[in-house]
């Protein structure tokens, strides 16, 4: 067969170790693997790229993707879709593999159940909110440089006596926020899947300064919504509806909510796209090699409509429509498990007019 691979939306450590696990296992099977350019994109466009034992042999270690990604949505207008349907045919292909999120497996799903194309899907996201799966790759690559930056962010927190808020990404779920939290040991988390109390995390914040301990850190996720104006910035959308956070600056709201309520200095810290590059930890590694050899054996087995899978240490298979039907946020029972940690002062009455 030849089998076309392509990684859309959002990069992330571990696409390339994907790549390259189902290249090698398609080579195996005596499959031709056929790289995709830039996502859904490169078959609207017909832009491939051959793929040897050869050209991913080394890539287990590089951060990106060697086939580029984009947020392309076929479905988004109708020439798009036939120019997709009719390159897929042109380039003589008999099944895809779909690197991506939500956003790329959707359209997989899509294209398996209203055009009949074999697709099967791998997950990834650093967000790590995808259903079906425990866990999706780039998201322990994505955590471990946020504590990184926790950890660093203490020392100078410490040294000038501040508040230091971090932003990390995460636009609907607080994983990354939350996972940051708990193993950078912060002192607040505010994650979107929880409704913010500004009040009380800046009462426990001074409860805490005061009590000796001089500094704090707070891991926020891009995501949160806070109860006080947004930016006048106008909302702007990708190709399938998401707003684009890129102007929310949220971080640095929190921050200055932080110092006016609580009179100590507070400064924020965007991490950004850096959660996003360089080498996948060995997790990720591990994972995305097992998630992408066990697509390229559903597709010997003609297993079409699937998702390659992590449940407990398995990897298995599951329908697409199952990954891509619901989010997968963070557990309430969760947040409060890590609250026991980041708030474990027990708080003082508040004083009537003070945080
Ligand atoms: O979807 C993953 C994600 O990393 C989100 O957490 C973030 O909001 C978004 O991608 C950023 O996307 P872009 O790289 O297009 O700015």
């Amino acid at each position: 067969m030849r089998v076309g691979i392509l990684t859309g939306g959002g990069d992330c450590p571990g696409l390339n170790p994907a790549i390259r696990g189902a290249t090698l296992r398609l080579i195996r099977d005596g499959h031709i693997p056929i790289g995709i350019l830039q996502g859904w994109k490169g078959l609207v466009q017909g832009l491939t790229v051959p793929l040897s034992e050869e050209r991913v042999d080394e890539i287990i270690r590089e951060g990106g993707t060697i086939l580029g990604t984009s947020r392309t949505n076929p479905f988004k207008n109708e020439q798009d879709l036939q120019r997709l349907l009719d390159n897929y045919h042109a380039l003589g292909f008999d099944a895809l593999i779909a690197i991506g999120g939500e956003d790329t497996l959707g359209v997989g799903a899509r294209l398996y159940a209203e055009h009949h194309l074999p697709v099967v899907g791998v997950p990834k996201t650093m967000d790590n909110d995808l259903g079906g799966t425990d866990f999706t790759f780039g998201f322990d690559s994505a955590v471990s440089v946020a504590v990184e930056a926790l950890d660093r962010l203490r020392d100078t927190a410490k040294s000038h006596a501040r508040i230091i808020v971090l932003e990390v990404m995460g636009r609907h779920a607080g994983w990354v926020a939350l996972y940051a939290g708990i193993g950078g040991g912060a002192d607040w988390i505010l994650i979107p899947e929880i409704p913010v109390d500004l009040n009380a995390m800046c009462h426990y914040l001074q409860q805490v300064y005061h009590g000796g301990k001089h500094y704090g850190l707070v891991v926020v996720s891009e995501g949160v919504e806070l109860p006080f104006a947004q930016t006048d910035q106008p909302i702007v959308l990708d190709d399938f509806g998401h707003v684009v956070l890129k102007e929310r600056a949220v971080g640095s709201r929190v921050a200055r909510y932080i110092e006016e309520i609580t009179g100590i200095e507070t400064r924020d810290a965007v991490i950004g796209h850096i959660q996003r590059g360089g080498p996948p930890t060995v997790f990720d590694r591990v994972l995305a090699t097992r998630l992408g050899l066990k697509a390229a054996e559903l597709v010997s087995m003609e297993q079409f409509g699937s998702m390659t899978a992590l449940h407990g240490v398995e990897v298995v298979a599951v329908p697409l429509t199952e990954a891509v039907r619901n989010l997968k946020l963070v557990p309430y029972d969760l947040y409060e498990e890590a609250r026991q940690i980041f708030q474990r002062l027990v708080l003082q009455p508040q004083r009537s007019g003070a945080v």
